[in-house]
């Protein structure tokens, strides 16, 4: 079986074999791979644990899968075309060859720092090349790598560094965003002033700006990198060892650590990656996510390298210095797969087609769409404007637990649906839930959406809380794993994304925990309790919007500025409050819960009908709320 579906009667074909015999469809795939050690069961699971094991006994290194396994024919190969943030500095082209030597070089003052298997490497860094390979060089010497995305504040980095234990730092000087220049450096010696695990720091210089250089503690790249081997002997893994921890927000508490594992995880984001966008040799592909976030790890880094892809990694933002600056670099680079959020997509829209005008976009044969659902209006203005109307459009469901896309059409050959993930891949075995958790079969049917089988790159579990794990997800439906979104299956069978169904927003593509922002604004020292939301957003998708109730309400524009202010340094920018409303208290029931329903009403301007708010402690607080709002 050639593992690169064709037509849709392949995929059918395909999906079907990998639900009668999983075992046997992911084998075939698998064995494509270099493996050090050969494995004794390709399955063995139960979600009671949950405990799921995929190729156990095999040992491996996913860096060899990429060098060792494509040198061969993709030396010369550009692996990582990289565009800076301003379009005039010069952009790289990095070959395979040269990446794997970097890499080696990087794994080897890993190692003379004292970083070993099963160490834990915090990377705090810019798009920069060198983000990259200090992600391939952990996974060399079999260190976990745990990404933080870079515009976390010192608080939120802390937190993680403490959650797993890290003991070494990768970060650089400054990090070029737009206009603005980020002191990234800065916001690490705050953070590990409450962060004592980490002894080393490597810094990359980017800016060249001044930075301060704690003696014995941080040490420069370039100065570490100098004289190192090009060449370096990859760690053995088991198939099992952890690969890296990715930090994200749930409905409850801080953020956990999804930890993925390295065979599984290897085989799916090669798989998924070959076949939704329909990768050919001498395509350019360009995923514009963050490294910060499973996006950038699955598909720039990852997924395209594990096939042999030119993977296109941009340092900027979409608007700088002009709105058409992505369609530039889709012309510059002669992009064909181009992958994006929906809100980067309706920020874009906003700016008319003038932007566009310039450029032709003839190279792009694949539009993509990631991170919350797409409104039918910008998925039109996308397909139409962008992929010219003749691009397929896969809008590709996933989350940081699944490692790779689950949901999604295969480009050009499942036939697009606006605003649909459509079909699973296969492998994968959706199923929709009511509220008790029994099935809804056939068509036709709404719930919550469920996963009912393993698949290579699930979430093995939460570093250091394997309950966690356990009860986020494979607690609400026993025997599923449960994702925390909402779905439709249509009378066609595909599937449509409704969003989230717990206490989450999705803020721009970023996924934020109410509790998390709440936990924040409460850290202001005139809060007494607070209540967040989200509402629509025509650009974000969802908003943030902050109930507050305070001690005093004197100076109300000054107090709300300032508690957006305090969850910005708590959090970081991408958690502040887009609304603060101070409020003289919030709708509870008589066990005191917060009725959220209400206050989501309000904050979407929704007032026709409250429900019932007879059950309420304190009805008459309503009506203030509402009141209140008007205002603001
Ligand atoms: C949540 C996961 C997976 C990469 C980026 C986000 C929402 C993601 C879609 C889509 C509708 C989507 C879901 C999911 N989401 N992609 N194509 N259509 N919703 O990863 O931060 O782990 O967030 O993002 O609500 O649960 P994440």
């Amino acid at each position: 079986m050639n593992h690169r579906i064709k037509t849709l009667s392949n995929y059918i074909h395909h999906y079907e074999k990998s639900i009668q015999d999983p075992e046997a469809f992911w084998g075939e795939i698998a064995s494509i791979f270099q493996w050090k050690k050969p494995w004794k069961k390709i399955l063995s699971w139960n979600f009671e644990g949950p405990d799921i094991k995929w190729f156990d006994g095999a040992q491996l290194n996913i860096t060899e899968n990429i060098f060792e396994r494509l040198l061969p024919t993709h030396a010369e190969k550009t692996a990582i075309l990289w565009e800076p943030n301003n379009p005039n500095d010069k952009s790289q082209k990095i070959t395979y060859q040269e990446l794997f030597h970097l890499t080696c070089q990087f794994s080897n003052v890993l190692e003379s720092h004292g970083v070993k298997k099963g160490d834990r490497v915090i990377i705090y860094m810019p798009m920069i090349p060198e983000a990259a390979i200090a992600m391939l060089a952990c996974a060399r010497v079999g260190a976990i790598h745990s990404v933080v995305f870079a515009g976390f504040s010192a608080t939120a980095l802390a937190d993680r560094i403490n959650d797993c234990k890290a003991k070494m730092v990768l970060t650089a000087d400054g990090n070029y965003r737009g206009a603005k220049n980020i002191p990234v450096k800065a916001v690490v010696d705050e953070a590990l002033e409450k962060a004592p695990s980490v002894k080393k720091v490597i810094v990359c210089q980017r800016t060249g700006e001044t930075v301060i250089m704690i003696p014995d503690r941080d040490i420069w790249w370039h100065d570490v990198m100098e004289g190192q081997s090009n060449q370096h002997a990859a760690v053995s893994m088991d198939a099992e060892d952890s690969l890296f921890i990715l930090y994200t927000s749930g409905s409850t508490g801080k953020p956990k650590g999804v930890v993925h594992s390295t065979a599984g995880y290897m085989v799916y984001t090669y798989y998924s990656f070959l076949n939704v966008f329909q990768y050919n040799p001498t395509d350019i592909y360009w995923c514009t996510a963050d490294i910060g976030w499973i996006t950038g790890h699955s598909y720039i880094i990852y997924g395209p390298l594990l096939a042999g892809a030119t993977s296109v990694m941009f340092e900027g933002v979409p608007t700088y210095p002009h709105p058409g600056r992505f369609w530039e670099i889709i012309d510059k680079f002669k992009i064909n797969q181009f992958y994006t959020a929906p809100t980067a997509i309706r920020a874009l829209q906003a700016y008319g087609l003038d932007p566009i005008t310039p450029y032709s976009l003839a190279s792009l044969t694949v539009i993509g769409s990631v991170g919350e659902p797409i409104n039918e209006e910008a998925w039109h203005w996308y397909h139409t404007n962008i992929g010219k109307g003749k691009c397929p459009l896969v809008d590709t469901w996933w989350q940081t637990e699944t490692g790779g896309i689950m949901i999604s059409p295969l480009a050009g050959i499942t036939p697009n649906k606006p605003a649909h993930a459509s079909l699973p891949l296969p492998g994968i075995q959706p199923v929709i839930v009511d509220a008790e958790g029994n099935e809804l079969k056939g068509n036709n049917v709404e719930g919550n959406l469920c996963i009912a089988f393993p698949w290579p790159s699930i979430i093995r579990t939460t570093y250091g809380d394997h309950k966690r794990c356990k009860e986020t997800y494979f607690s609400t439906y026993p025997g599923m794993y449960f994702t925390g979104d909402g779905a439709k299956r249509d009378h066609d069978g595909y599937f449509r994304i409704l969003g989230r169904v717990d206490d989450v927003i999705n803020v721009s593509g970023h996924r934020m925990g109410t509790a998390e922002v709440e936990n924040a604004i409460n850290e202001h020292p005139k809060v007494i309790e607070s209540a967040v939301v989200g509402y629509p957003h025509d650009i974000k998708g969802q908003g943030i919007y902050a109930f507050v109730i305070c001690e005093s309400s004197d100076d109300i524009a000054k107090l709300s500025e300032e508690i957006k202010d305090t969850v910005r340094k708590i959090i970081g920018p991408i958690a502040k409050p887009d609304v603060v409303q101070i409020v003289p208290g919030l709708p509870k029931t008589r066990s005191g819960k917060i009725m959220r329903r209400i206050l989501r009403k309000v904050a979407s301007q929704d007032l026709s009908n409250m429900g019932d708010t007879s059950t309420l402690l304190n009805p008459e607080v309503v009506e203030e709320i509402i009141k209140g709002a008007q205002k603001n």
